[in-house]
């Protein structure tokens, strides 16, 4: 096993690719060999001394492919470092923060497979023409137009580099332990 940090991603209309990149840079600045990819390029994790992996929220859970990478790497997730994160628009919204308790659970089924060291929740981004069905286009138009949710880029950078700031040495370590 090198000492390589695994920084793993899915996404639907890309925010997530942006959160997991400012994820890797930050580890790299505190010294940690990183790769970013996408989880469908992900093959072997044996070669990782730890593994973040992050997922866009549709309908209040992670993207299969996300949770199915869990269930397909559980074992070997659960002998290294493992630390999760999420993007949704709940946190986006107003007084987002205080929703904060309702959207932890969105990460409740990764939770039951791996516990993570730690779990970063972000607020996303919603960009209504990259949103790939009609039904749900149509949905968020709705919901933006009575403010429920403002398109937009939503992305907090500091809280996402403060998170992976403080993951940095965890990941390091090489025994896993829960949080
Ligand atoms: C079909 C669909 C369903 C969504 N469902 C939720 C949801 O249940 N809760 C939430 O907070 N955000 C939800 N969102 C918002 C996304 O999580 C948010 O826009 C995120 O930044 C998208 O990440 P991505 O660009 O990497 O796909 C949904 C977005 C889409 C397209």
């Amino acid at each position: 096993m090198s000492n390589k940090i695994l920084v793993t991603y899915a996404t639907c209309t890309g925010s997530a690719v942006g959160v997991a990149e400012a994820v890797g840079k930050t580890l790299s600045e505190s010294g940690l060999t990183v790769d970013v990819l996408p989880m469908k390029e992900v093959k072997d994790l044996t070669q990782y001394q730890a593994v973040v992996a992050g997922s866009a929220i549709q309908n209040k859970q992670w993207l299969p492919e996300a949770v199915d990478f869990v269930r397909a790497n559980r074992a070997e997730l659960s002998r290294k470092p493992f630390a999760a994160f999420l993007v949704c628009m709940t946190l986006a919204m107003k007084n987002g923060e205080n929703y904060r308790p309702f959207v932890v659970e969105f990460l409740a089924p990764v939770r039951a497979l791996v516990r993570p060291v730690s779990e970063g929740l972000f607020a996303g981004r919603l960009d209504i023409s990259k949103v790939p069905h009609w039904q749900a286009r149509l949905m968020f138009r709705l919901s933006v137009l009575f403010g429920v949710w403002s398109e937009g880029d939503h992305r907090d950078w500091k809280a996402i580099r403060s998170w992976a700031e403080n993951l940095a040495p965890r990941l390091a370590e090489s025994k896993r332990f829960a949080s």
